[in-house]
Parts: structure tokens; C-alpha cells; sequence
């Protein structure tokens, strides 16, 4: 081997070594930013449950106000053709000329239809009636159960929390909640036929779990509608327990007449009455979330 050759092998080696270590250095810092690019992201949760009337929709509302209050930017999608979420914060859905329906059909972009709300850090992606044909209208579209995903992406960068308050139902919309989130929160009402039908919602999320949305996870159960005299609501909390092992929310929502009064004023129970009972368990729930998402130093009652 002549000495010019062994100069080509040894510079050869070395700018192989230059290479790897490129290679490993793109490979930290591209690590690096999808890490702070998904901690400065918002975080997506989805309110999900089939059953009807458990408290969906209370809870998206005035956890999404509550959140709001604690001084994040909070957007709420009212992805129900009932439109509660958006009449339960004042908008009526039947006056409104666009709403979250446009935008899945590609008539609207997202930013156009959002709407601001009493609470300053809060504003909500409103339902109108037409969002019932969507049912019916995305089963033909191509990518029907990501076309909330899409728009929801396009907005992220722009809000700490999106809350998403689903039908009762297990169908297209529903489908488009879940994998449009990262988190499922599942409130559960405190009642006999309570755990009814969780069976069939958590085969669900993990179909979309392995098959479309492999970061998808359950944030927990939050019980709703709680009242502590009844003897039955003590024993469907141990049911729940042992149903969803670590995974209930300690704070409990009471049964409390200001929490069915305060839609009806178009206003979230945290400005309906701000120190009554449900507010004050809204705030213990968002502050909860927060420490889960690792935030710190949370002014909340
Ligand atoms: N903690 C509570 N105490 C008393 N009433 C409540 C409570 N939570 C919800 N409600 C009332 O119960 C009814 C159902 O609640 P909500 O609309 O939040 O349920 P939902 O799961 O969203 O219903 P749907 O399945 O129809 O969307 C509403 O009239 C609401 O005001
Ligand atoms: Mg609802």
C-alpha cells in the first residue's frame, strides 16, 4: 500500500466520522424541536361519550372557561348538531351564517367562523343546524374521519387548549373528535347505567388508537353530577374505579341546579356563579388537567 493511498483511506475515515456525527447531530436537534414544538403546542381534548345527557357538554363548556380563566387561550369546537356548547356560552346557533359545518365542507376556513365569547381567553368553533347533514355528507369525502384533524392543525398554533365537546353518538362526527385529539376526557354521570356502553366507547378509541391515531390516549373519567346523599352514587364510583384503574379525575362534579340554570342565560356556570359549588369544582378539574400537562403555579381557588 503506497503512502497516498493510505492519506485517501485515513481522510476517507474521517470524513466518514464528520458524517456520522452530522448524522447524529441532525438526528438530536430534529429530536429536540419536535419535543418544544409538541410541548408550545396546544393541547387537543376531545369530551367523548355515546351516552346521551351525561354531561358532555357541561363540562366542555366550563372546563373550557375554567382553563380560560386561568389565563390560557382556550378554543372550544362545538362539534354536536344540538349547538349547546355554542348557545351554552351565549351565540345562537340559528343566527349565525357560518359555523364549524362550512369549514368541514371546505366552504370556510377556520379562523373565518371563529367566534369570541364573555370569557376573554375563549372562543368557540360554533355549531349550526346544517352540522346534522355532515353525518350523512363526509361518508362520501375522501379522508372523512380526519377533516376535523385538518382544520383543527391549521389552528393549533394559535390557542393553548382545544376542547372538543362531541355528539352522543359513535358515528362520522364523533369519529372526526377523536382523531382530531391526542387526549380523551370521558365524563361519566354518576348513575346506575353509567358504566353502560364504556365497554364498546373504549374498543372504540383503541381501533383509532391502532389504526389512525397512534398518540391517542385517555386522559381519564371525570364523574358528573355527583350527589354524595345518594348511596348509589358511592357504589357506581367503586364500579368506576375499578372500570378505569388511575384513570379517574379526583375532582368530582356535583348535581347542582345552577349547572342546568346557568345555559339557559348563555353563560358558563364560572360566570353564572363564580363562587358556587359546580365553578369551584370546574376550577379544581382544570387545575387538575393543568398539573397533568405539567403546568405549574395555577391561580384557582
Ligand atoms: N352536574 C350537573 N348537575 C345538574 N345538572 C347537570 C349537571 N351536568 C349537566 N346537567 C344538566 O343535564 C343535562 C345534560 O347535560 P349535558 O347537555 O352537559 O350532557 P351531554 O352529555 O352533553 O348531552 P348530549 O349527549 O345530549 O350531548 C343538561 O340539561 C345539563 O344542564
Ligand atoms: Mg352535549
Amino acid at each position: 500500500m503506497t503512502l497516498r493511498s493510505l492519506d485517501f483511506e485515513s481522510s476517507a475515515s474521517t470524513s466518514s466520522a464528520i458524517a456520522a456525527n452530522i448524522h447524529k447531530l441532525y438526528y438530536f436537534f430534529a429530536t429536540l424541536s419536535t419535543i418544544w414544538y409538541n410541548m408550545a403546542m396546544s393541547k387537543i381534548i376531545s369530551i367523548v361519550n355515546q351516552k346521551g345527557g351525561v354531561g358532555k357538554t357541561t363540562t366542555a363548556v366550563n372546563l373550557a372557561a375554567a382553563l380560560s380563566e386561568a389565563g390560557k387561550f382556550v378554543l372550544l369546537i362545538d362539534l354536536d348538531p344540538q349547538g349547546n356548547a355554542t348557545s351554552g356560552l351565549g351565540i345562537k346557533p340559528d343566527e349565525l351564517q357560518h359555523g364549524l359545518y362550512n369549514v368541514l365542507m371546505g366552504q370556510a376556513r377556520g379562523h373565518d367562523v371563529v367566534l369570541n365569547t364573555a370569557h376573554a381567553g375563549l372562543r368557540v368553533m360554533p355549531a349550526t343546524a346544517d352540522l346534522a347533514g355532515a353525518n350523512v355528507e363526509l361518508v362520501s369525502m375522501e379522508g372523512r374521519e380526519s377533516k376535523l384533524s385538518d382544520i383543527v392543525s391549521e389552528l393549533r398554533h394559535a390557542y393553548d387548549y382545544i376542547v372538543i365537546d362531541c355528539p352522543p353518538s359513535l358515528g362520522i362526527l364523533t369519529l372526526n373528535g377523536l382523531v382530531a385529539a391526542e387526549h380523551i376526557l370521558i365524563p361519566v354521570q354518576a348513575e346506575y347505567y353509567a358504566l353502560e356502553g364504556l365497554g364498546q366507547l373504549l374498543k372504540t378509541i383503541e381501533l383509532v388508537k391502532g389504526q389512525i391515531k397512534p398518540n391517542l390516549e385517555i386522559l381519564g373519567a371525570v364523574i358528573t353530577m355527583f350527589d354524595g346523599r345518594n348511596r348509589l352514587s358511592g357504589e357506581i364510583l367503586q364500579e368506576l374505579y375499578k372500570f378505569f384503574p388511575d384513570k379517574i379525575f379526583r375532582s368530582v362534579i356535583p348535581r347542582t341546579v345552577r349547572l342546568a340554570e346557568a345555559p339557559s342565560f348563555g353563560k358558563s356556570v364560572i360566570h353564572y356563579e363564580p363562587n358556587g359549588k359546580a365553578a369551584k369544582a370546574y376550577g379544581r378539574l382544570a387545575k387538575e388537567l393543568l398539573s397533568f400537562f405539567g403546568e405549574k403555579n395555577i391561580e384557582i381557588e
